[in-house]
């Protein structure tokens, strides 16, 4: 019998700054707690009445920033939020340590990793990682839940991620091969995951990293893209359009995938790099369902770390 949230005792998790935080039990509790949220939202109105998270931005969000501020309204409780470096007036260890004398919970997108790590060593409240240069795993937790709306079990299914190694390929290849998925990821050279990543991933499932766009998204069941030049990465980008050219993400591949494969993409997208307009315009696409349930599983992991 599938594991529910009902039938799963409530796991203690203390932060989420990777994927990894979640075990894989906590990782099926908060998926079937946001599909229960989505499906009777006013059931959780007052879930976390008095309760506020304090977000810390450093790059520019739409999706992450105003679906964690309604989760928190939606819920109960609010949200305050401050937008620039972290560490610029004053080391993020006093900054942690302001923020959990008046808030339950930190929500942080930043460059490093390294921030996310400072914050969750002085902070006494729940630190959520809204996107580090390494990971996005309330991304992946997103994506999770619209794989199992579009396909139910996932075991046995293929992902195929074409473009950069990045923070998403990073977390999705955690969520996906914890649900039972094949992952196989198609970079150009040089734009590879991180191979310690991979490595740690492949505890879980199986992972191809290859440069062969074809071979990684034949039998694929999604195909999911992301852009080719993240944020922090502008300088960069004119190189990278050359190198990712022949990675995009256009009719001519989703048909090499399996038929009726679904296309999958974070958003922001630029149109016409990493996927062509047709594609992502086509009822293929499911990012603006992915774009919808960034709402529903915050609220399950802002539900399951401070209530
Ligand atoms: N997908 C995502 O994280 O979008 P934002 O950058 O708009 O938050
Ligand atoms: N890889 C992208 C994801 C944006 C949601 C970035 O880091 O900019």
């Amino acid at each position: 019998m599938a594991a529910t949230a009902r039938a799963i005792a409530k796991p203690v998790v203390r932060n989420l700054a990777t994927d990894l935080d979640l075990s894989a039990e906590a990782l099926v509790y908060v998926l079937e707690l946001a599909a229960q949220i989505k499906r009777a939202p006013s059931r959780f109105n007052k879930t976390l009445a008095g309760r506020y998270i304090g977000m810390l931005f450093e790059k520019p969000s739409l999706r992450t920033r105003l679906t964690f501020e309604l989760a928190m309204k939606q819920l109960g409780g609010d949200a305050v939020w401050s937008v620039g470096p972290v560490d610029e007036r004053e080391p993020v260890k006093d900054v942690a340590r302001n923020l959990d004398r008046w808030t339950h919970g930190i929500v942080a997108r930043v460059f490093s990793q390294s921030t996310i790590e400072e914050l969750v060593r002085w902070a006494k409240v729940p630190v959520i990682n809204a996107l580090s240069d390494l990971y996005h795993p309330c991304q992946a937790l997103a994506d999770a839940l619209t794989l199992q709306e579009r396909f139910g079990e996932l075991a046995g299914r293929k992902l195929a991620y074409v473009g950069d190694g990045n923070n998403v390929a990073h977390s999705l290849m955690f969520a996906a091969t914890r649900l039972g998925m094949e992952v196989a990821v198609a970079s150009p050279a040089g734009y590879a995951p991180n191979a310690d990543i991979v490595t740690r991933a492949r505890e879980y499932g199986n992972i191809s990293v290859t440069e062969d766009v074809a071979a990684a998204v034949r039998g694929a069941d999604a195909v999911y893209t992301d852009v080719w030049t993240s944020m922090g990465q502008e300088a960069e980008a004119e190189e990278r359009a050359r190198a990712f050219g022949p990675f995009q993400v256009n009719a001519g591949l989703l048909a090499k995938a399996k038929p009726g494969a679904i296309f999958m993409h974070c958003l922001p997208a630029k149109r016409g790099q990493e996927v062509t307009d047709d594609v992502i315009e086509s009822p293929r696409s499911t990012a603006f369902d992915q774009a919808e349930n960034r709402l529903h599983v915050q609220k399950a992991v802002l539900v399951t770390l401070l209530s």
